[in-house]
């Protein structure tokens, strides 16, 4: 791919965790702000996809980009907050998680990430990433975002928050995904 490939985030956070892994393609990376349109759905895939309908049929943006979606789910409350995780992070936050969780054994959760590209006269393909881990009794670390103090990913001894962006970066449901795109991205 040449040219320019833009982020939709409202978070510039999240170009740094991945930029290092989009560099290889080679491609001027750059972020539209996005604005915040509200949409009840059940998946992320669905999130994705009506937000890029969004973008592309009612804002007119006709450029190459990325947009993505993410969510904790957690085990034995069902998946939530899933796919509303930006709004419980803004209302309940981690503390609000921790209070729903007390008592219950079974801390196992998933990351998700789905990451929408479109590309203008070739649609959207879609690139998943996810990571296992566990949520924790009580927050630990001040780096990264969101729910990064109460998640622990499989294999590590820490949480997200404790892990510096180099550390975070080397496997996350968002590098997965990543991967994926660059890897798709490389073989055009
Ligand atoms: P987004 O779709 O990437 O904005 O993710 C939705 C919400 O999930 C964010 O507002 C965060 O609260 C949470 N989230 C997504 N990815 C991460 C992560 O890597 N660490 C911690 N929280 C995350």
């Amino acid at each position: 791919m040449k040219g320019k490939l833009y982020l939709i985030t409202g978070n510039p956070g999240k170009l740094k965790e991945i930029k290092n892994r989009l560099d290889v393609l080679n491609v001027e990376l750059g972020t539209l702000q996005e604005e915040f349109v509200e949409v009840q759905a059940d998946t992320l895939e669905e999130v994705v996809l009506f937000g890029i309908e969004h973008l592309v049929g009612e804002k007119g943006i006709d450029l190459p980009f990325i947009k993505a979606d993410s969510g904790l789910f957690i085990d034995s409350l069902d998946g939530f907050p899933g796919v509303y995780s930006a709004y419980v992070q803004d209302t309940i936050g981690n503390d609000g998680i921790l209070k729903l969780m007390e008592g219950l054994d079974d801390r196992t959760a998933t990351f998700k990430t789905v990451m929408g590209l479109h590309i203008p006269g070739e649609g959207v393909s879609l690139f998943r990433g996810e990571i296992r881990g566990e949520i924790t009794l009580e927050k630990k670390g001040f780096f990264g975002f969101g729910y990064d103090p109460v998640f622990i990913p499989e294999g590590a001894e820490k949480t997200f928050a404790e892990m510096t962006i180099e550390e975070k970066n080397r496997d996350s449901h968002r590098i997965r995904a990543t991967m994926k795109l660059v890897d798709h991205l490389s073989r055009e």
